[in-house]
């Protein structure tokens, strides 16, 4: 919503309640402060103006289908479960205009079979930004086989006029990051799951070894242990044989305990 909004676009942002749109709301004053700080660093007059102008193409709402009637593209970005994506794109279905593309932020799960939920399918396809979005200058734009050309188009355009640059990849599980990205972060679980290594020296490898900017471990609290569970699990009831989507016993037990990473103040590691 931020990057749309900083780049001109007309966004309305719908979360379940007030609570969580004012928090939202507040994240996104917060990025938008850093993103400016460095982008208007001798201007800062001009930055006080971007602010503005972003914030005042940015509304709220929590009832999807009374603003969607007024959208070009949809982008949702909710919990990955399919049953509750289906069910969202199946109601936006019916009160979206004709024209109005859907796409799904989804980490993991097919786009086919949300696009099969509703009656636009050759309007449907993926957008898969990269956290923190307002840093990450990558968008995977994910072409079903029902996906038309031109929806296709409209998908690489829109991550461009958003500042960021697009990759196309066909509805195979991951695309292309999270297929090489996940594996990877598991392999690290395991890894300090059998003792070989502790999490805090296998951070510093992959930082200082590799030149990851972030150790897997630091990643996983990042991007949240259980969206990273939703994902193995996900992959692991497709491919039950498949040694890297095998689940973790360390995973699945910090993810009970509700330590989720960054957002509830410990995952791997404690936050303040
Ligand atoms: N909004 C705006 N600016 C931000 C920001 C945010 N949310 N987060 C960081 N920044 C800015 C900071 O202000 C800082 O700006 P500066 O250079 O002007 O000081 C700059 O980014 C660097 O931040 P920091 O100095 O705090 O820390 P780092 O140098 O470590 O950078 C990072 C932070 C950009 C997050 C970097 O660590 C990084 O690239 N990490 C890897 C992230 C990654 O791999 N993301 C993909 C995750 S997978 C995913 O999202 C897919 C999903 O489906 C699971």
């Amino acid at each position: 919503s931020q990057v749309a909004a900083a780049s001109g676009h007309t966004v309305v942002l719908v979360d379940q309640s007030d609570e969580i749109l004012k928090k939202s709301t507040k994240g996104i004053e917060e990025s938008l402060k850093r993103v400016t700080k460095k982008k208007f660093a001798d201007k800062p007059e001009a930055g006080v103006e971007f602010i503005k102008k972003t914030l005042k193409n940015l509304t709220t709402s929590t009832d999807a289908a009374s603003v969607v009637h007024s959208t070009d593209l949809v982008i949702e970005a909710i919990v990955e479960n399919l049953e509750v994506k289906n069910q969202l794109f199946k109601t936006l279905d019916k009160f979206a205009p004709e024209h109005t593309i859907f796409a799904s932020n989804t980490s993991s799960l097919q786009i086919t079979k949300m696009a099969n939920a509703t009656t636009r399918q050759d309007r449907f396809g993926g957008l898969h930004f990269f956290n923190p979005v307002p840093m990450m200058k990558l968008v995977e734009v994910i072409k079903t086989p029902m996906t038309s050309q031109k929806t296709f188009e409209s998908l690489m355009d829109f991550s461009k006029a958003v500042g960021k640059s697009p990759v196309s990849c066909k509805d195979t599980p991951g695309f292309i990051v999270n297929r090489l990205l996940v594996p990877y972060m598991m392999e690290a679980v395991r890894l300090f799951e059998r003792g070989d290594a502790s999490k805090e020296d296998i951070d510093v490898a992959m930082k200082l070894g590799a030149g990851y900017p972030m150790g897997p471990f630091e990643l996983l609290d990042y991007v949240g242990l259980d969206t990273c569970k939703y994902i193995i699990d996900g992959w692991h009831s497709l491919e039950s044989n498949n040694p890297l989507f095998a689940p973790s016993p360390l995973l699945n037990k910090l993810v009970e305990e509700k330590k989720l990473g960054k957002k509830t103040g410990e995952g791997f590691y404690k936050y303040k």
